[in-house]
């Protein structure tokens, strides 16, 4: 299949290129930089630059690359940049799929997240609606133009994805969450602020390596539309995964914090329909085992 990937040097990117290549499909990768560029000639995709933000630009290198399908792995997420990564997904997303459908597009698979979904004390399946508080306004509006304007592709698969963890994201060796543990965070850092605090109380999460990640997304490209939780085995408070985490990349154990604290939004994802009804089978079943390999 001939594949455009937006966003193609990100976490989940760079390796989803070559597990496509590998698969025998035709992928073109944009970027905006020429080491960008380089990367994906040299994991052997065709490279087009392009700023998601110029429309014209977005048009031209879809155009050209004539793709089946698309695949958009856009963030913003380098700075810790919330307003730039609500932009990628409401203004990026739009480009994207208007170059798509002009190019007659008819498959896209895009990156969303898991933890959107209003609150609840289990973890959250596909049905749950998205969170509806003010206070979660900004975000849950971006996810969801995001979602909408996928969903004006005939087959369109969102992916909402767990917390990245593994080499190259922030929960990692060497990462901004190892450094917090270490006390070593930079005040004023926006990646820390995006964080929020690291600590070791009741607030659930849902992890997926992002290995696993980027195979989702090739195994989503024979999927039938909908939205799907990519997600592993095992949602946990972080009272349990933070210490694991600590004692993975070599730092002191956090102090366990005092109960409660948790957000109705902090419930972690319910992964039953990608692994029971789409077969989806992770390396990484669990962040127990997961962890280890960092
Ligand atoms: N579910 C999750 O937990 C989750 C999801 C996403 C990210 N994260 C975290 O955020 C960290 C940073 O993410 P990341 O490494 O994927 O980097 P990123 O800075 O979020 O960039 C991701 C991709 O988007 C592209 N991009 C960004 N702005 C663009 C624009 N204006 N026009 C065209 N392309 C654009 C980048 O391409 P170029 O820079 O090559 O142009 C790159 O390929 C990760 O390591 C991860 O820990 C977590």
């Amino acid at each position: 299949m001939r594949i455009f990937v937006a966003g193609a040097t990100g976490a989940v990117g760079r390796r989803l290129v070559p597990l496509l290549v590998a698969a025998g499909h035709e992928v073109t990768g944009g970027t905006r930089t020429g080491e960008g560029a380089e990367r994906l000639r040299a994991q052997g995709a065709s490279a087009v630059r392009v700023d998601v933000f110029d429309a014209d630009s977005v048009h031209r290198a879809v155009a050209d690359a004539a793709p089946e399908a698309v695949v958009h792995q856009l963030t913003a997420l380098t700075n810790g940049d919330r307003a730039e990564n609500g932009r990628i997904r409401r203004e990026g997303t739009r480009h994207l799929v208007d170059a798509a459908k002009r190019a007659g597009v008819s498959r896209i698979v895009a990156q969303s997240i898991s933890w959107a979904y209003g609150p609840g004390d289990t973890p959250a399946d596909e049905s749950t609606p998205l969170d509806g508080a003010a206070e979660r306004a900004g975000l849950v509006g971006s996810l969801r133009a995001l979602e909408e304007a996928a969903a004006e592709i005939e087959t369109h698969v969102v992916l909402r994805y767990g917390t990245f963890y593994g080499p190259g994201t922030w929960y990692a060796r060497g990462g901004p969450v190892e450094a917090a543990l270490r006390g070593e965070q930079v005040a004023g850092d926006p990646v820390a602020a995006l964080l929020g605090p690291v600590v070791a109380g009741d607030a659930v999460s849902s992890f997926v390596h992002v290995e696993d990640a980027a195979r989702a997304a090739v195994a989503a490209l024979e999927w039938p539309s909908g939205t799907v939780n990519i997600v592993d085995d095992e949602p946990a408070p972080a009272r349990a995964w933070l210490p694991e985490f600590a004692a993975a990349v070599g730092a002191p154990a956090p102090a366990p914090a005092a109960s409660g604290g948790r957000e109705g939004w902090e419930r972690g994802a319910d992964n039953t329909l990608a692994r029971r009804r789409l077969g989806w089978r992770p390396l990484h079943p669990t962040w127990r085992t997961g962890f280890r390999t960092l």
